[in-house]
């Protein structure tokens, strides 16, 4: 095991001499305040949402973004698009750092930066036809000229698989999958560079689910768009992505290249992600067919365990864990994980497994 310890955002993009990064995140941090009142007058709380996250995402790639509820994916979702503010560390876009930009100044940057919701109905205004849908980015970011606006606006609804013709429907007027579709050409409209998607296909059958994948993915490799897909499992994102952060109570856990992140994860709650997705249930270097079942539940963000926040519910901690946050350290190539012991799962593990 490589233990050298480097530069955490360094780390997070090993593979970076294809050139600079397009997005980098530099210890970014988003903590909310929950206004409570106790017995002496107000008592506000502190959310870490997002608590250090350092990430860096090459033009073209795709990064799956993997946690499970609450550990902040949906906040650095909404960071790296500039929808939030950060309360604390960096958002680069090609070298320029557009952490305080005013919405002003923000403008060029929203064009190539997308968000995909999660719940395509939601997201789209009842009231207003596709056509209006779609056609508002071209207008607000004077894309295409008078007269032609309807013309480009077929044009996206057929490449994302939408009769063109449609155009003067409502939403309420399309099932499921093709509103996602619609959430899509929305996005496509502006030519973005990077399209953060959250949760894109949980809401649709699963039947339907496949279609979309298929389609974000042919959208991925003709217009050379970089992705940050987030999703609740690793079995989502695993034929998706080229490279993988695993998130924990909003700190990257683990984050590695694909195989190395699917094939030797060397944290123990990827290991335990792992080992919960059916299909993927063997871990190599671990027992056959280890399911390892967390103890408790994950903590919450207002009251983080102190030194590793992963600690509470692991089967490898130590005295040192609850005292000294572990780092982001290189563990392999294209491989950094944040554990003091990181390594293969070890017969250790079947402490816990079932
Ligand atoms: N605007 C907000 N104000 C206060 N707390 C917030 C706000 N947005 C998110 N949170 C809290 O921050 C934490 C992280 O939320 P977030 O939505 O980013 O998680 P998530 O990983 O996307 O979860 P899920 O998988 O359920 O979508 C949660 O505890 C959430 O309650
Ligand atoms: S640092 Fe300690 S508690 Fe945290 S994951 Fe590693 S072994 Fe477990
Ligand atoms: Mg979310």
């Amino acid at each position: 095991m490589t233990t050298a310890t480097t530069d955490t955002a360094t780390l997070a993009a090993p593979a970076d001499a294809i050139g600079a990064p397009l997005l980098e995140l530099r210890d970014l941090q988003m903590h909310f305040t929950a206004r409570g009142d106790g017995w002496f007058g107000r008592n506000d709380h502190r959310i870490r949402a997002v608590d250090g996250v350092s990430l860096q995402l090459r033009a073209g790639e795709t990064l799956g973004l993997v946690g499970e509820s609450g550990c902040g994916k949906t906040t650095t979702g909404r960071l790296i698009t500039r929808l939030l503010e950060p309360t604390g560390g960096q958002v680069l876009y090609q070298g320029t750092d557009i952490t305080h930009l005013k919405e002003k100044d923000l403008r060029p940057y929203r064009r190539e930066l997308q968000l995909i919701f999660q719940d395509p109905y939601s997201s789209l205004n009842p009231r207003h036809t596709v056509g209006a849908i779609i056609g508002a980015p071209l207008r607000v970011h004077n894309l295409v000229p008078k007269g032609r606006e309807l013309d480009r606006v077929r044009e996206l609804l057929e490449v994302v698989g939408l009769n063109p013709e449609h155009y003067n429907r409502y939403p309420h007027e399309f099932s499921g999958g093709q509103r996602q579709r619609i959430g899509i050409a929305r996005a496509l409209a502006v030519q973005p560079k990077v399209i953060v998607a959250d949760e894109p296909v949980s809401a649709l059958d699963v039947s339907i689910q496949a279609q979309v994948m298929n389609l974000l993915e042919d959208l991925r490799k003709e217009f050379d768009i970089a992705f940050v897909f987030i999703a609740h499992d690793l079995g989502v994102v695993r034929h998706f992505c080229d490279r993988v952060a695993v998130m924990y109570l909003g700190r990257v856990a683990e984050i590695a290249d694909r195989d190395a992140l699917y094939g030797t994860p060397q944290h123990p709650y990827t290991q335990a992600l792992l080992s919960a997705v059916p299909d993927l249930g063997v871990v190599r270097g671990g027992a056959p067919k280890t399911r390892i079942r967390l103890a408790g539940d994950v903590p919450g963000p207002m009251d983080p365990p102190t030194g590793c926040r992963f600690r509470s519910r692991c089967w490898k901690a130590e005295d040192v864990c609850a005292t000294t946050t572990p780092p982001l350290r290189q563990v392999g190539d294209g491989q950094a994980a944040a554990c003091h012991f990181a390594g293969p799962l070890q017969e250790s593990a079947t402490a816990v497994a079932a």
